[in-house]
């Protein structure tokens, strides 16, 4: 049976005339029907925030205990949202669990956060003549919170947008990508049930163009948080004035194979880490540089466990490789690697497209301009690039204009402390894959992968303002 959800605006559900279909991913048949919001509803939502955030309802213990109250919620919900994910995203029910374990982490270490967010003294009796005064800081929260969504991971990126801007007191308007909203509106139900008060958090559903474009024109929020693509980004940076931002954008995150690596552990985190989520995570392994004295014998070893990952239908809980967000998103993967065969590319492993399932894929013979390897290619698809000299394979490394994160595989102490030093990146995994993380970490990218960090403790920075109080005694 199709299931309808409506809009959460100001501590109400909401119907719509439009609706928007949600498809199986796996079947792409309709699996439920959501409102759509008009104008009118983007406007009520951002208004209820506006009067929540105003009405200043909650005490930080409140806050605490209400994104604790969530934490739990998760927790006791987690095969009914986990499965929820598989079927609107196409995410395998394994990884789905996990991040359904990691999006309760996320609420608890904002709960967390809620308790100790503070500013400090300030010595301004230092400054002749201040001498009578006495100075410190206050932490208030910026507002109404604007937040924009990606499908890739339907509940945890949108808590690392949700739970920070709670616990700082904030009120929220969140857009959920349109293609996997019904994971948000369960979220709103948690909420709902934690006790939340009305307004805080609106959810409002529709396409970027309508319900985004409407949201950042309006003067009533304070700070964006969006992740996504770079010409999005870029497009919020450049019609949002002087508003705050936090923006997630793209990466084509790079991994080394040192000549000193433990081949058997690189070669399985490897092929485990590129390919979760059918490649549609913004850290997946993308850029895979192989010292060439031992290429063939890694990749023998990489070839061998991508050939172990099973690949199929993400309701299997034994799924590695599920069906990408959209045919159409598998199509656009499948036309890059045809341009790059074109100019000189070889497919070394997989390549096949069944609608929108893509066999976990490898090529070679690749150069920096193919979009292969310049753009984000979100899709199951690693690039191996040969290389003699670590120093030369770091500079091409940064010839990159994304920065989120990159890994290198080494035994060699000096060669990781080299690139921990010049790999320009929010950050560098040693002995690991570009896909590590962990909630509380600060995660966030330089260059066009965007601004700010996320991580509840670091969010809350930026979805806080430092307030000065200097008195002048007598
Ligand atoms: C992302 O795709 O940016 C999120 C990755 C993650 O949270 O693991």
């Amino acid at each position: 049976m199709v299931k309808s959800y409506k809009l959460y605006i100001g501590g109400n559900w909401v119907d719509t005339d439009e609706q928007v279909d949600v498809l199986n991913k796996y079947t792409q048949e309709t699996y439920a029907k959501v409102a759509k919001a008009s104008e009118s509803e983007v406007d009520q939502a951002i208004d209820a925030a506006h009067k929540a955030y105003k009405s200043n309802a909650m005490t930080p213990y409140d806050r605490y205990e209400i994104l604790l109250r969530v934490s739990e919620l998760l927790k006791q919900n987690k095969e009914d949202l986990a499965e929820n994910i598989t079927m609107e995203a196409g995410k395998p029910l394994k990884q789905a669990r996990t991040e359904i374990d990691r999006a309760s982490q996320t609420f608890e270490l904002a709960a967390e956060e809620a308790k100790r967010i503070h500013g400090e003294g300030v010595p301004v009796e230092a400054a002749p003549g201040s001498e009578n005064r006495m100075a410190f800081t206050i932490k208030v929260p910026v507002g109404v919170v604007g937040a924009i969504s990606p499908f890739n991971f339907p509940i945890n990126l949108v808590a690392h947008k949700i739970a920070p801007a709670i616990a700082s007191g904030n009120a929220v308007v969140l857009k959920p990508a349109s293609k996997t909203p019904i994971s948000a509106l369960k979220l709103a139900e948690l909420f709902e049930e934690a006790g939340l008060p009305k307004g805080y958090l609106n959810v409002v559903v529709g396409s970027g163009s309508t319900v985004g474009n409407q949201m950042m024109e309006d003067s009533r929020i304070n700070l964006y948080t969006f992740t996504g693509s770079a010409a999005v980004g870029l497009k919020l940076k450049q019609n949002t004035g002087l508003n705050k931002l936090i923006l997630e954008l793209g990466n084509n995150s790079p991994v080394i194979i040192d000549k000193e690596a433990d081949l058997d552990m690189a070669a399985e985190n490897v092929a485990a880490k590129s390919y979760a989520f059918a490649g549609q995570v913004c850290i997946s392994v993308q850029r895979l540089y192989v010292h060439e004295d031992v290429r063939e014998e890694f990749q023998e070893k990489f070839i061998k466990a991508i050939k172990e990952l099973k690949v199929g239908d993400p309701n299997d809980p034994d799924t590695d490789v599920g069906p990408m967000i959209s045919e159409e998103e598998a199509e656009r993967a499948a036309e890059w690697i045809e341009e790059a065969k074109n100019a000189g590319a070889t497919v070394l492993h997989g390549g096949d497209r069944e609608g929108a399932m893509f066999q976990p894929t490898i090529l070679t013979d690749v150069h920096n301009d193919m979009k292969v390897v310049c753009e984000e290619i979100f899709a199951p698809v690693v690039n191996i690039i040969p290389f003699t000299d670590i120093k030369d394979c770091i500079e091409e490394v940064n010839e990159s204009q994304y920065g989120l994160q990159g890994g290198i595989f080494t035994q060699n102490i000096d060669t990781a402390f080299y690139a921990a030093k010049n790999v320009e990146v929010g950050g560098l995994m040693i002995n690991d894959s570009s896909q590590y993380r962990v909630d509380l970490m600060p995660y966030g990218g330089v260059k066009s992968s965007g601004w700010g960090k996320e991580g509840p403790k670091y969010t809350i920075e930026d979805m806080t303002e430092e307030r000065l109080i200097v008195m002048n005694l007598k």
